[in-house]
Protein backbone atom coordinates (compact mmCIF):
# COMPACT_ATOMS: atom_id res chain seq x y z
CA UNK A 1 0.00 0.00 0.00
CA UNK A 2 1.33 3.80 -1.02
CA UNK A 3 1.97 5.88 2.12
CA UNK A 4 -0.54 8.97 1.46
CA UNK A 5 2.28 11.98 1.57
CA UNK A 6 0.21 15.28 2.46
CA UNK A 7 1.36 18.42 1.08
CA UNK A 8 1.85 21.80 2.94
CA UNK A 9 -0.30 23.37 0.96
CA UNK A 10 -0.90 27.17 2.30
CA UNK A 11 -3.68 28.68 1.10
CA UNK A 12 -6.18 31.22 2.49
CA UNK A 13 -8.78 28.48 1.84
CA UNK A 14 -6.69 25.47 3.18
CA UNK A 15 -5.96 27.50 6.23
CA UNK A 16 -9.49 28.32 6.94
CA UNK A 17 -10.54 25.08 6.45
CA UNK A 18 -7.84 23.91 9.42
CA UNK A 19 -9.28 25.76 12.13
CA UNK A 20 -10.72 24.26 14.71
CA UNK A 21 -10.23 26.46 17.43
CA UNK A 22 -12.97 28.31 19.09
CA UNK A 23 -12.20 32.12 18.72
CA UNK A 24 -8.12 32.88 18.18
CA UNK A 25 -7.57 32.49 14.57
CA UNK A 26 -11.27 32.40 13.18
CA UNK A 27 -11.14 36.26 11.83
CA UNK A 28 -8.43 35.58 9.77
CA UNK A 29 -6.71 38.05 7.42
CA UNK A 30 -3.99 36.60 4.64
CA UNK A 31 -1.38 37.76 2.83
CA UNK A 32 0.57 36.32 -0.50
CA UNK A 33 3.00 38.81 0.96
CA UNK A 34 2.90 42.07 3.37
CA UNK A 35 5.52 44.07 4.81
CA UNK A 36 5.00 42.19 8.41
CA UNK A 37 1.75 40.56 9.95
CA UNK A 38 2.28 42.80 13.09
CA UNK A 39 2.74 46.29 11.38
CA UNK A 40 -0.88 44.69 9.15
CA UNK A 41 -2.32 43.77 12.19
CA UNK A 42 -1.90 47.01 14.24
CA UNK A 43 -2.96 49.08 11.29
CA UNK A 44 -6.68 46.48 11.15
CA UNK A 45 -6.80 46.87 15.28
CA UNK A 46 -6.97 50.76 14.73
CA UNK A 47 -9.95 49.85 12.33
CA UNK A 48 -11.67 47.51 14.65
CA UNK A 49 -11.44 43.94 13.55
CA UNK A 50 -12.37 41.76 16.35
CA UNK A 51 -9.93 39.81 19.34
CA UNK A 52 -8.78 36.77 17.88
CA UNK A 53 -8.28 37.89 14.25
CA UNK A 54 -5.00 36.83 12.82
CA UNK A 55 -3.25 38.40 10.58
CA UNK A 56 -0.97 35.05 8.34
CA UNK A 57 1.82 36.19 5.59
CA UNK A 58 3.19 33.55 3.15
CA UNK A 59 6.35 36.17 2.69
CA UNK A 60 7.55 39.30 4.53
CA UNK A 61 9.12 42.07 3.00
CA UNK A 62 9.91 43.40 6.39
CA UNK A 63 9.66 40.99 9.12
CA UNK A 64 10.20 42.30 12.64
CA UNK A 65 12.66 40.68 15.30
CA UNK A 66 13.27 41.93 18.99
CA UNK A 67 15.23 44.57 20.17
CA UNK A 68 14.64 46.73 16.55
CA UNK A 69 15.95 43.66 14.68
CA UNK A 70 15.23 42.44 10.92
CA UNK A 71 13.47 38.76 11.07
CA UNK A 72 13.88 36.56 7.87
CA UNK A 73 11.01 35.46 6.58
CA UNK A 74 10.90 34.39 2.99
CA UNK A 75 7.90 32.84 1.05
CA UNK A 76 7.61 28.81 2.20
CA UNK A 77 10.01 29.04 4.99
CA UNK A 78 7.74 29.39 8.06
CA UNK A 79 4.75 30.30 10.17
CA UNK A 80 4.78 33.96 10.07
CA UNK A 81 1.83 35.14 11.51
CA UNK A 82 0.15 37.72 14.55
CA UNK A 83 -2.35 37.36 16.83
CA UNK A 84 -4.72 40.16 18.05
CA UNK A 85 -6.22 40.21 21.61
CA UNK A 86 -7.77 43.30 23.30
CA UNK A 87 -7.56 42.23 27.22
CA UNK A 88 -8.83 43.80 30.18
CA UNK A 89 -5.74 43.55 32.64
CA UNK A 90 -3.08 46.35 33.49
CA UNK A 91 -0.22 46.57 30.79
CA UNK A 92 1.96 45.68 32.76
CA UNK A 93 1.13 42.03 32.74
CA UNK A 94 1.27 42.23 28.88
CA UNK A 95 4.79 40.78 29.18
CA UNK A 96 4.01 37.82 30.35
CA UNK A 97 1.86 36.91 27.48
CA UNK A 98 4.95 36.10 25.32
CA UNK A 99 5.87 33.12 27.38
CA UNK A 100 2.26 31.89 27.50
CA UNK A 101 2.97 32.30 23.21
CA UNK A 102 6.41 30.58 24.00
CA UNK A 103 3.79 27.29 25.45
CA UNK A 104 1.44 27.58 23.41
CA UNK A 105 3.54 26.71 20.29
CA UNK A 106 6.03 24.38 22.14
CA UNK A 107 2.80 22.29 22.69
CA UNK A 108 1.54 23.01 19.07
CA UNK A 109 4.47 22.01 17.66
CA UNK A 110 4.83 18.47 19.86
CA UNK A 111 1.19 17.44 19.11
CA UNK A 112 1.25 18.54 15.33
CA UNK A 113 4.75 17.17 14.86
CA UNK A 114 5.91 14.78 17.68
CA UNK A 115 8.91 17.08 18.25
CA UNK A 116 9.51 18.18 21.60
CA UNK A 117 11.51 21.60 21.73
CA UNK A 118 12.47 23.93 24.53
CA UNK A 119 12.33 27.14 25.50
CA UNK A 120 14.97 29.59 26.07
CA UNK A 121 13.89 32.18 28.60
CA UNK A 122 11.77 34.31 28.22
CA UNK A 123 10.35 33.44 24.52
CA UNK A 124 12.81 31.74 22.20
CA UNK A 125 12.01 28.01 21.09
CA UNK A 126 14.88 25.97 20.36
CA UNK A 127 15.93 22.83 19.06
CA UNK A 128 19.00 21.20 18.86
CA UNK A 129 20.50 24.57 20.79
CA UNK A 130 18.94 26.55 18.30
CA UNK A 131 16.43 29.15 17.41
CA UNK A 132 13.31 27.41 15.46
CA UNK A 133 10.61 30.07 17.07
CA UNK A 134 10.75 33.70 18.01
CA UNK A 135 7.72 36.07 19.45
CA UNK A 136 7.27 39.49 19.50
CA UNK A 137 4.57 41.15 20.99
CA UNK A 138 3.56 44.93 20.90
CA UNK A 139 1.39 46.46 22.60
CA UNK A 140 -0.77 50.31 22.03
CA UNK A 141 -2.05 51.18 25.69
CA UNK A 142 -4.35 54.63 26.70
CA UNK A 143 -3.67 55.55 30.58
CA UNK A 144 -3.71 53.05 32.31
CA UNK A 145 -5.78 50.58 29.85
CA UNK A 146 -4.32 48.27 26.84
CA UNK A 147 -6.15 48.94 24.09
CA UNK A 148 -4.69 46.25 21.92
CA UNK A 149 -1.92 43.21 22.04
CA UNK A 150 -0.61 41.83 19.06
CA UNK A 151 1.36 38.68 19.63
CA UNK A 152 3.82 38.21 16.20
CA UNK A 153 5.22 34.52 15.84
CA UNK A 154 7.73 33.22 13.23
CA UNK A 155 8.31 29.69 13.30
CA UNK A 156 10.93 28.36 10.90
CA UNK A 157 9.24 25.18 9.25
CA UNK A 158 11.07 24.75 6.04
CA UNK A 159 14.09 26.85 6.01
CA UNK A 160 17.22 24.76 5.22
CA UNK A 161 20.27 27.89 4.70
CA UNK A 162 20.07 30.85 6.75
CA UNK A 163 21.87 34.20 6.23
CA UNK A 164 25.66 33.88 7.42
CA UNK A 165 24.56 35.98 10.70
CA UNK A 166 22.01 33.71 12.12
CA UNK A 167 23.44 30.64 10.90
CA UNK A 168 25.36 29.11 14.00
CA UNK A 169 22.20 30.14 15.72
CA UNK A 170 18.91 29.48 13.97
CA UNK A 171 17.15 26.17 12.46
CA UNK A 172 13.86 24.83 10.96
CA UNK A 173 11.89 22.10 11.80
CA UNK A 174 12.29 20.44 8.35
CA UNK A 175 16.10 19.93 9.86
CA UNK A 176 15.01 18.81 12.34
CA UNK A 177 12.48 16.31 11.74
CA UNK A 178 13.82 15.30 8.49
CA UNK A 179 10.27 16.12 6.78
CA UNK A 180 7.99 19.07 5.52
CA UNK A 181 5.54 20.16 7.82
CA UNK A 182 1.88 21.15 6.71
CA UNK A 183 1.82 24.72 7.99
CA UNK A 184 -1.72 24.71 7.97
CA UNK A 185 -2.19 22.19 10.99
CA UNK A 186 0.55 23.68 13.02
CA UNK A 187 -1.44 27.29 12.79
CA UNK A 188 -4.23 25.80 13.85
CA UNK A 189 -2.33 23.51 16.44
CA UNK A 190 -0.84 27.13 17.94
CA UNK A 191 -3.81 28.57 18.03
CA UNK A 192 -5.97 25.72 20.01
CA UNK A 193 -3.09 25.50 22.24
CA UNK A 194 -3.30 29.17 22.91
CA UNK A 195 -6.61 29.06 23.38
CA UNK A 196 -6.14 26.53 26.34
CA UNK A 197 -3.16 27.99 27.82
CA UNK A 198 -4.17 31.76 27.82
CA UNK A 199 -7.63 30.75 29.29
CA UNK A 200 -5.47 29.31 32.59
CA UNK A 201 -3.22 32.71 32.39
CA UNK A 202 -6.82 34.56 32.81
CA UNK A 203 -7.80 32.60 35.61
CA UNK A 204 -5.21 34.93 38.41
CA UNK A 205 -3.62 37.47 35.01
CA UNK A 206 -0.75 35.52 36.09
CA UNK A 207 1.91 32.69 35.24
CA UNK A 208 1.10 31.22 38.60
CA UNK A 209 -0.82 28.16 37.04
CA UNK A 210 1.42 27.84 34.30
CA UNK A 211 4.91 28.08 35.83
CA UNK A 212 5.68 24.45 36.37
CA UNK A 213 4.78 23.31 32.38
CA UNK A 214 6.62 26.47 31.93
CA UNK A 215 9.70 25.57 33.96
CA UNK A 216 9.43 21.76 32.66
CA UNK A 217 10.56 23.48 29.50
CA UNK A 218 13.16 25.46 30.28
CA UNK A 219 16.87 24.95 28.38
CA UNK A 220 17.98 26.94 30.84
CA UNK A 221 16.97 25.55 33.61
CA UNK A 222 19.72 24.62 36.13
CA UNK A 223 21.86 25.99 33.65
CA UNK A 224 25.01 28.95 33.66
CA UNK A 225 23.17 31.70 32.30
CA UNK A 226 24.99 34.89 31.60
CA UNK A 227 22.58 37.81 32.72
CA UNK A 228 23.31 40.74 29.81
CA UNK A 229 22.71 44.59 31.34
CA UNK A 230 23.15 47.65 29.89
CA UNK A 231 26.41 48.39 31.20
CA UNK A 232 26.59 45.41 33.49
CA UNK A 233 26.67 41.33 33.60
CA UNK A 234 26.56 38.67 35.87
CA UNK A 235 26.82 34.70 35.98
CA UNK A 236 24.41 32.65 37.99
CA UNK A 237 22.25 29.33 37.52
CA UNK A 238 19.07 29.54 36.24
CA UNK A 239 16.67 27.94 38.26
CA UNK A 240 12.98 28.93 36.82
CA UNK A 241 10.33 31.51 36.50
CA UNK A 242 8.52 33.16 39.25
CA UNK A 243 4.61 34.04 38.88
CA UNK A 244 4.79 36.81 36.93
CA UNK A 245 7.75 35.66 34.24
CA UNK A 246 11.00 36.88 36.03
CA UNK A 247 13.82 34.55 35.51
CA UNK A 248 15.17 33.31 39.09
CA UNK A 249 18.79 32.99 38.79
CA UNK A 250 20.61 32.16 41.81
CA UNK A 251 24.10 33.58 42.66
CA UNK A 252 27.59 31.44 43.85
CA UNK A 253 26.63 33.11 47.68
CA UNK A 254 22.91 31.34 47.14
CA UNK A 255 21.32 34.76 46.64
CA UNK A 256 18.62 34.65 43.93
CA UNK A 257 18.18 37.69 41.51
CA UNK A 258 14.93 37.88 39.50
CA UNK A 259 15.64 39.35 35.79
CA UNK A 260 13.32 41.47 34.15
CA UNK A 261 12.33 40.67 30.18
CA UNK A 262 13.10 43.59 28.32
CA UNK A 263 16.72 44.84 27.76
CA UNK A 264 18.00 42.13 29.53
CA UNK A 265 19.58 39.63 27.08
CA UNK A 266 20.02 35.66 28.66
CA UNK A 267 22.94 33.57 27.31
CA UNK A 268 24.31 30.30 27.93
CA UNK A 269 27.44 30.75 29.43
CA UNK A 270 29.22 28.70 26.41
CA UNK A 271 27.48 30.48 23.23
CA UNK A 272 23.14 31.38 22.78
CA UNK A 273 21.74 28.43 24.92
C1 LIG B 1 12.43 37.62 17.73
O1 LIG B 1 13.27 38.49 17.44
O2 LIG B 1 12.77 36.58 18.29
C2 LIG B 1 10.98 37.84 17.42
C3 LIG B 1 10.65 37.46 16.00
C4 LIG B 1 9.18 37.62 15.66
C5 LIG B 1 8.90 37.35 14.21
C6 LIG B 1 7.43 37.35 13.89
S1 LIG B 1 7.08 36.77 12.27
C7 LIG B 1 5.43 37.29 12.41
C8 LIG B 1 5.44 38.61 13.13
N1 LIG B 1 5.61 39.70 12.21
C9 LIG B 1 6.77 40.32 12.38
O3 LIG B 1 7.17 41.29 11.71
N2 LIG B 1 7.44 39.77 13.40
C10 LIG B 1 6.71 38.68 14.00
Amino acid sequence: MKTKILKDVYTEAELASSMTSCWAGRNLVFFKETDSTNIQLRRLAEAGVPEGTLAVACQQTAGKGRRGRSWVSSDGDGIWMSLLLRPGFAPERASMLTLVAALAVEQAIKQVTGFSCQIKWPNDLVADGKKICGILTEMSTEGQDIRYVVIGIGINTGMKEFPREIRETATSLELCLGRPVRRSELVNGVMCAWEEFYGQFLKNCDLSILRDAYDCRLVNRNRSVKVLLPGNEYTGMARGIDDVGQLLVEMEDGQVRTVMSGEVSVRGVYGYV
